[in-house]
This record gives C-alpha cells, structure tokens and sequence, in this order.
C-alpha cells in the first residue's frame, strides 16, 4: 500500500491513493456483504462461492481482485474473512522481500485462514516460486544446505486462501494468474452507490446531510468510495465553518468547487490531462509514454489513478495509436471542437 504524506498533486482530494486522514476509513468500511455497497456481480458470485465452501467446511478457492485504486479491495477481503469466520492476515507485494519472508506468513496460518496480499504484482520471483506450490498443493519445499549436499524437504501448510488485489492485472505472471481459482474485476461506482455509501458513512460519522448533498459528494468522487468518503469530511468542515452544519447541494458545491474539484469530479490534473492532449498533440492520438513526459508525471499514475475515470466519463478514449480526447472533453473544457479532419489540414 502506497501512503502519501505531501506535496501536490498526490495530496489533492480526488486522488485514490491512501492519505493519513484516510485512516479514520476503518470505521466506515462494511462487515458484511449485505452491508457493501455496490459490486453487485461480484457480490453475488462470492455468495455462492463462500457459501458452498462452508458447506464443504473447506477453505474458500484462491481469490484475485483487480481494478482501479480506492473501490474497496482490502475492505471485500476483509468481508470474505468476516463471511467466512477466519482470520486474516495482511500483507503486500513489495513488503514479502524473500521468500522466507512469505514461508514465516504460510507456516503461521490457521487452516481456512486468509493471506491477503496486496499489489500481487509487485512480488519479486524468487518469492512467486514459493507461492506456486503453496496455493496449488498446500506445501513448501525448504532447501537445506548447499551445494552437491543440499537437501530439499517439503513443510505441509494448512489448507489457507490467497486473496491477491491488484490494480494491474495485466502484470501478473501467466503462472500466478492461473492459480487463481476465482478472479474478480471491481468496477468504478455509480453516482446512486455512491450516494448510499456517503449517506452511510454520515450516519456512521455523525454528519448530518440531506439527500441532494450525498449526491453532490457522490457524482464529484469519481467512482471510487475513498474519495467520496474523504470528500464527506472536509465537506462537513465548510458545513460547520460557513454553514449550520448540515451538508446540502449548496454548501457540497461551494466546499468542492473551492477545492477546485468540478461538476464531474475532475480535479486540476485531470483537466491538465485532457488540455495537454488538445493543446500540444491536437487531441491526440498520442502514445501514454509521450503524453506522461509532456506532464511530468508517471505513466502508471496517468494509466492507473487518471485514464479509468476519464474514460468511463467519456472524456478519453484508449486506441491502437495513442490516447484521443472526445468531443465531450473539449465541451466540458470550453473548447471549440473543430474535429480531427479540420485540424490537421
Ligand atoms: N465504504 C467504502 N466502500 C464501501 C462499500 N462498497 N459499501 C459500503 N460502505 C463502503
């Protein structure tokens, strides 16, 4: 798990990584799958799922989930441990370092119990090899020694789950990626879901705010529940300081165009996106490593934390030749839009 401190722009509201106010989220996050809102495919396949493995009282098949940062991965797997009665342990690709490490996390498991590993990519090899025969046979084959005399001896593990999350399927080895008996793409929330977990977390926060203001939070926060719930909070702090404290469209209006974040939930980078493809390569198409050079910024950020909201909106499309802007997009800037053709003449 990424956590960033300071420093524009990955401290700006809209962004889907964790931030340090992000912490107070335990307290919001679902138990139960009748209390997670949204992700009503996944839902439904994991209910069945779940519910055959308690029948068979057998550990549940490995899960992987994948999509955008911010829609809940860590907080499902928490819900299938709680569904399921086991305990979870939590770690991360990049935190498993050698494969020892992953052997200490394996041996210490409870039989049925979950290791959740997030940002799976990110495992280094040595540490994806001890994983294959863990989640395929339950085992791990310690080597003893060195040389002609080393000696292989196989540790039987209790029969555990593997929840994988992340937000780079695409990066995951052919290997692991099948050893997955159950993979799980998590999609970006409607502005009605979103309204329901806002309303939700006030509830559980204390704040009060009517209906047309959970809308407000919700059709400006992207898809994602991290940041309609981070929005809820500093909305509540304009609620208090300039209103009587209770969240309404205007007041969620005023808090979220003063932190510049506009009627569709695209903050000043987003923007910047979109205007650098019209300004410097004509709407594009341009390929993402260009357009991330022109931005100074991160590919992966532009893929991973920008691009699926922008697409989603239809601000953005993905072709063979490079990323384009729609005509939606020039709209929304105000801008004229004189169409492919007319430019290039
Ligand atoms: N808080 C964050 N994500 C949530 C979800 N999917 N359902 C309910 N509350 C949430």
């Amino acid at each position: 798990m990424s956590i960033s401190f300071s420093g524009a722009p990955e401290d700006n509201i809209t962004t889907s990584r964790i931030l340090p106010e992000d912490n107070a989220e335990g307290s919001l996050r679902p138990r139960t799958l009748s209390e997670y809102i949204g992700q009503e495919k996944v839902k439904e396949n994991l209910r069945v799922f779940i519910e055959a493995a308690k029948l068979r009282e057998e550990a549940l098949d490995h899960v992987l989930l994948h999509g955008p940062p911010g829609l809940g991965k860590t907080t499902l797997a928490a819900v299938i441990a709680n569904e399921m009665g086991v305990n979870m342990r939590i770690t991360s690709g990049p935190a498993i370092e050698k494969a020892g490490d992953l052997a200490a996390l394996l041996t210490n498991l409870q039989e049925n119990d979950i290791l959740f590993v997030d940002e799976i990519h990110r495992l280094n090899r040595a540490v994806e090899e001890v994983l294959y025969p863990a989640m395929e046979d339950y085992a791990i084959d310690i080597i003893i020694g060195k040389g002609p005399s080393a000696n292989s001896i196989r540790l039987d593990l209790p029969k555990f789950t593997l929840i994988g999350a992340t937000t780079r399927s695409g990066q995951l080895t052919a290997p692991l990626r099948d050893r997955f008996g159950v993979v799980l793409r998590l999609e970006l929330y409607t502005t009605e879901e979103l309204q329901q977990i806002v309303t939700r977390s006030a509830g559980i926060l204390g704040i009060e705010i009517d209906r047309e203001g959970a809308w407000e939070i919700a059709s400006r926060s992207r898809g994602t529940p991290r940041i309609a719930n981070r929005m809820l909070r500093r909305v509540r702090d304009f609620a208090q300081v300039r209103a009587d404290g209770v969240i309404t469209r205007e007041v969620a209006d005023y808090a979220l165009t003063t932190l510049e974040v506009d009627h569709m939930g695209l903050d000043a980078l987003d923007r910047g996106m979109l205007r650098s493809i019209i300004e410097y390569y004509n709407g594009g198409p341009v390929g993402l490593e260009t357009l991330a050079a022109t931005m100074n910024e991160e590919s992966i950020t532009l893929e991973d934390v920008y691009e699926p909201y922008l697409i989603q909106q239809g601000f953005l499309t993905r072709t063979p030749r490079g990323r384009c802007v729609t005509r939606r997009a020039y709209e929304h800037l105000g801008l004229d839009y004189l169409g492919q053709q007319q430019l290039e003449l």
